[in-house]
């Protein structure tokens, strides 16, 4: 591996330069104690209701793949499939699919933080009171995925990444935004949505049953977030006016483009010393690009939801490649998130079982099976 060695976090922090960014915008009271927002009411008692600990619900214990710790398939690795990686030794290959995943959870990691910094301008800034309940559960829930990513990383990856440009650069720009739903449309619209589709992807595919796992759960509660931010703007946009909804048209649009076009992993092909070669297969891939479409898939009925779907948008969408998922039908992939957790941990019941009966039929053959070594 060349230098520079992004396992140390000097390096890391090198490399992320100054993190100090400043705060936009202000904070809001409710006085009045009567006023109930119903439907914030019950999305808070969901999330007060579904936390949950990483130390309790996940397995730790188990010992990964060294040769491939997230079990990452091989169409998740951007330059599979390539001529370059066809020429690849196992052993390349093997360091190629770690760094592929530590850069991926790198990107999650760095973005849960975000999310954690973020919705607590959203808490200070909502104007009803369920609203700053709501994000107080979503803190806490960034809070624990900041925890069990940086634990994943740190025990099993054993590798960090610094943040990618095109999503850096898009959360840094809403933190210091006034306009508090800018931090709402990229953090809960975007960012959140790209999230689900991603999780959604790994609780099915990875090999690793504790990212199968992690993704499940994390998953569950960034629908929730979704749902957060829905019920926000859709109460908010109809108060602005249409001068005011182009300009968030506009950003997001930006946004898109950022994403689509430049959320890419050459950190890992220049620190592996694979160099341009790799750089431009990745850029190339049809199976890296179609990832990189796909996570619109729930973003742009997203944005259609909070009424930002006007003329220039949806021709900037098509322009992308991804206005078609406009007419996608999100309800049963949200009944998806919702209850994925719920049959992990099922079937982890039955295996544990199924472990326990075997273990216990071991110990009878053991027993039956064992030479008389101790002295009667
Ligand atoms: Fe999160
Ligand atoms: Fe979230």
């Amino acid at each position: 591996m060349t230098e520079p060695d992004y396992t140390d976090p000097a390096v890391l922090t090198n490399l992320a330069g100054d993190w100090t960014i400043p705060l936009g915008g202000y904070a809001t009271l409710q006085w009045d104690y009567d006023r109930v927002n119903e439907k914030m009411l019950r999305l808070y008692v969901q999330g007060k209701q579904r936390q949950w600990d990483a130390d309790g619900v996940l397995d730790w214990e188990r010992e990964p793949d060294p040769a491939n710790p997230t079990g990452i398939p091989d169409q998740f690795v951007s330059i599979a499939g390539s001529a370059l990686w066809d020429r690849l030794p196992p052993e390349e290959r093997a360091l190629a699919r770690r760094h592929a995943a530590g850069w991926l959870y790198s990107q999650f990691l760095h973005s849960e933080q975000f999310a954690l910094v973020g919705v607590g301008r959203v808490c200070a800034a909502a104007s009803d009171l369920e609203s700053k309940m709501f994000a107080a559960t979503q803190l806490m829930d960034e809070a624990r995925h900041v925890e069990a990513f940086n634990r994943y990383i740190k025990t099993k990856i054993m590798l960090r990444y610094p943040y990618a440009p095109a999503l850096r650069s898009l959360l840094e720009q809403v933190i210091s935004e006034a306009r508090w739903d800018f931090g709402v449309l990229a953090g809960h619209v975007m960012v959140e949505n790209m999230a689900l589709v991603t999780h959604a992807q790994h609780r099915e595919r990875m090999g690793d049953p504790l990212a199968r796992a992690l993704s499940a759960y994390v998953a569950r509660d960034e629908a929730r977030h979704v749902a957060f931010g829905r019920l926000l703007l859709r109460q908010y946009y109809p108060q602005l006016t249409q001068r005011e909804l182009r300009e968030r048209e506009a950003f997001v649009l930006e946004g898109c483009w950022a994403l689509k076009s430049r959320y890419v992993d050459d950190d890992v092909w220049i620190t592996l010393g694979f160099g341009e070669q790799a750089i431009a297969a990745a850029r190339r891939s049809p199976v890296s690009r179609e990832f990189r479409r796909r996570l619109f898939m729930r973003l742009v009925p997203g944005l259609k939801e909070v009424g930002l779907f006007g003329p220039r948008i949806q021709e900037g969408l098509a322009k992308l490649g991804v206005l078609g998922f406009g007419d996608f039908d999100e309800e049963s992939l949200r009944k998806l998130d919702e209850h994925a957790v719920d049959k992990l941990a099922a079937a982890d019941i039955a295996g544990r079982r199924e472990d326990i009966a075997a273990t216990a039929e071991l110990g009878a053959g053991q027993v039956a099976d064992a030479p008389s070594a101790m002295p009667r």
